[in-house]
């Protein structure tokens, strides 16, 4: 008789196929420190809804989470602002790379979405009001450390200096949306939080366990609330329609599940009500999300039927 398909099972048929793929992409190298992670690297872990952790490969060492962290600032910036949140960063996909500025100008400076990385620094601005950067950062840290219940959770300072030293494409970006007024603090500060913000280091382990509060339909798993459920579903609205940027469309289509991706190799998945899912392969493809994270994710979609469709 054969034995019976366990998540577990799954979860080691993925990282043995991953281990062994020859096409893996390429790593980051416009960080500088970025370039240096080694890309045979595959990592996943899964929190379903009754609080196990399945996970395999390399799910206990640390990666940037990158523009993962794009989903824990707009959860810290929506408790701040609210709905005017949106007056200064729209919420549709962009059908532009992450990084870009195409839009910035037809559009009076205001970003498409709160994940390309000109809304991100639009949501860094609103997380740093009344604050200065240490404390807004500090909040930011504060926060994903609560959600994943683990007070070890911290930023890698040589990734945000190593970015620091060359994010002018960034610089751009804040600069030109300060022209039109939608940035209200200088470019400089908001920028240096953002870095930081992008480098915070997690294990795949502590990502899964810090995306349970979306799984939860916005309850903290050791209970009580950590934002509404409409807020929660709104989040995960735009990981499924903005989370991988040009590629979001394609992602919907492979993988049917809101997740955000990141340039460390990261990506954060969300089954709800039933999972949360984070996978790490550093290597990038064309869009700047992880190759083998997203293969990864097809796969398990395939094998559990968690696509939302
Ligand atoms: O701002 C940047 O370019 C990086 N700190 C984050 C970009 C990112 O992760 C895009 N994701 N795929």
């Amino acid at each position: 008789m054969a034995a019976p398909v366990t998540l577990q099972g799954i979860i080691q048929d993925i990282v043995d196929e991953m281990r062994a793929a020859p096409d893996r992409g390429k790593v980051a190298t416009y960080i500088p420190s970025l370039a240096k992670v080694d890309p045979a690297r595959f990592g996943m872990a899964v929190y379903t809804v009754d609080g196990e952790c399945h996970a395999g490969g390399d799910d206990e060492v640390g990666f940037s989470i990158q523009s993962i962290s794009k989903v824990f600032s707009l959860t810290l910036a929506l408790g701040k602002a609210g709905d005017q949140l949106w007056e200064r960063v729209g919420r549709e996909p962009s059908g532009t790379a992450f990084n870009s500025i195409v839009q910035l100008e037809a559009e009076r400076g205001i970003p498409r979405n709160p994940f390309i990385n000109a809304g991100a620094i639009v949501v860094t601005d609103v997380n740093l009001a009344g604050h200065p950067p240490r404390e807004a950062i500090g909040e930011l840290v504060q926060l994903v450390r609560y959600l994943a219940e683990d007070e070890s959770i911290a930023i890698n300072e040589e990734v945000a200096r190593s970015e620091e030293r060359t994010g002018e494409r960034n610089r751009a970006l804040a600069h030109f949306m300060k022209s039109y007024g939608v940035l209200r603090h200088a470019p400089d500060l908001v920028l240096g939080t953002y870095f930081h913000a992008c480098a915070i280091e997690m294990t795949c382990r502590q990502l899964a366990a810090a995306g349970r509060y979306l799984m939860l339909d916005g309850r903290h798993p050791g209970g009580g609330r950590t934002i509404s459920s409409i807020r929660a579903r709104r989040i995960l609205s735009l990981m499924l329609t903005c989370g991988h940027y040009d590629a979001s469309g394609d992602i919907a289509f492979r993988v049917g599940i809101p997740a955000k991706s990141g340039v460390g190799g990261g990506i954060l998945a969300i089954v709800p009500g039933r999972a949360s899912i984070a996978v790490w392969s550093p290597g990038l493809n064309a869009n700047g999300n992880s190759q083998l994270g997203s293969l990864a994710l097809e796969r398990l979609a395939e094998a559990t039927g968690w696509s939302l469709f």
